[in-house]
């Protein structure tokens, strides 16, 4: 090479110290037919209902009609899925007009708009502690300071959300409150109300993202913050068709205050000009054929047994002293060792015994609690779960 050739420019200061996924770049790593993954939050794809979607794509591409729909479209979205969403949202208690939800690429797209109309660099975000890990690259990348809240077994701690609040005035907080990644964690009713409130005192954004809030396995629904009195006007909800239906299509909604919603479109027009106006379409020409609840309901019964599978194993899997919690649905387990383990290093001897898992690490936005691990249950059978959970044992007992 010439001397006088120079290099070009360095990444954007923004990426640099963002991590990459460890789970996305696990997920490359265990394209082993012979390894039992719990790593991947990924539906189970043999629960995809391939006839209803192929039907859906079929009903919307077989007649001249359907050319509109490989067509340039409105950023908002598709009315149709729009007004069918909200029909749905309303009828879980949040009650919600077609105008008050803009259609996103995925939940994850909706993360990405809320960072680019909110955040300016050095902004605060509060994030319950550990966190959904894609929320924490893209607050990073949007240059954000995140702050840690303290929570336990039932999600966020209040007290320590009003420390947080007090101290840092964060811009948002974002949570995820029904069957959170990873914990599996839901916040009660109380604390819901209790993080509304010092979240309309605290003049807050408070983000809801709510991917897994319909797989419930055990209990009653409980309201979303979204629909707690006193923050309309601040909170901004994330709904997805990835776990109900199918990630593939890549499919969100987020549900915004009116003054909210025109800076959220014209921040996605810069993104992407519209979601996929044939998915949006199939979607929608889905939902109204089909009963998505009793499809929800059949998602349940089979991720309900493969939960308690989980459950049922993890006594004698993990050494005396550990602790996990034991979710009423979503898709996550979150465990705990004794002793100082790193299960960044388990996960190596794990991987020898094709079986692996999320170490806890990259969940956290403060110092990572290094013994934590994250099992999806979602992904494999109750029989596969069982060898799974024996392989588990085996890495650990040596
Ligand atoms: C908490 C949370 N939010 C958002 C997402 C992104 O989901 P999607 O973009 O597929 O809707 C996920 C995916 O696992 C998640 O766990």
């Amino acid at each position: 090479m010439s001397s006088s050739v120079v290099s070009p420019p360095a990444l954007a200061q923004r990426l640099r110290g963002v991590a990459s996924s460890p789970v996305r770049d696990l997920l490359a790593l265990l394209d082993r037919p012979e390894v039992i993954s719990f790593a991947g939050g990924l539906p189970a794809p043999e629960l995809f209902d391939l006839a209803g979607l192929r039907a859906a794509f079929d009903a919307v591409l077989s007649t001249d009609a359907g050319r509109r729909h490989l067509q340039y479209a409105p950023t908002e979205g598709n009315r149709d899925l729009r007004t069918l969403v909200a029909g749905r949202l309303t009828g879980r208690g949040l009650p919600t007009a077609a105008d008050d939800l803009l259609v996103t690429t995925g939940s994850q797209q909706a993360l990405t708009l809320i960072a680019t109309a909110l955040l300016d660099p050095g902004a605060v975000v509060a994030v319950e502690e550990p966190t959904y890990l894609a929320a924490l690259q893209c607050f990073s990348l949007a240059g954000a300071r995140v702050v840690p809240v303290r929570s336990d077994d039932h999600g966020l701690d209040p007290d320590a959300l009003a420390e947080v609040l007090a101290v840092e005035r964060p811009t948002l907080l974002y949570l995820v409150p029904t069957f959170a990644n990873p914990t599996g964690r839901t916040l009660p009713p109380e604390r819901r109300a209790a993080v509304a409130e010092l979240a309309a005192r605290h003049g807050t954004w408070l983000v809801e993202d709510d991917p897994y809030g319909e797989l419930r396995y055990r209990g009653s629904a409980v309201p979303a913050l979204a629909a707690q009195p006193g923050v309309e006007d601040r909170t901004l909800y994330l709904g997805s068709f990835s776990k109900t239906a199918s990630p593939g299509m890549r499919l969100g909604w987020l549900r915004a205050p009116e003054g909210l919603l025109r800076p959220l479109t014209v921040a996605k027009q810069a993104a992407d000009l519209h979601t996929s106006t044939i998915d949006q379409a199939a979607a929608a020409a889905y939902l109204a054929a089909v009963d998505l609840d009793a499809h929800v309901r059949g998602l349940c019964a089979a991720y309900a047994e493969r939960r308690d599978a989980m459950v049922a194993a993890l006594p004698d899997t993990l050494p005396a002293g550990s602790t996990w919690s034991d979710p009423d649905g979503g898709m996550f387990v979150w465990a705990r060792l004794p002793g100082g383990v790193d299960t960044a290093e388990l996960l190596r001897t794990a991987l020898t015994h094709d079986v692996a898992f999320v170490p806890g690490a990259p969940f956290f936005a403060g110092t990572p609690d290094r013994s934590t691990l994250r099992l999806s249950f979602t992904t494999n059978t109750p029989a596969q779960i069982t060898e799974g959970m024996a392989r588990l044992g085996r890495a650990l007992h040596g």
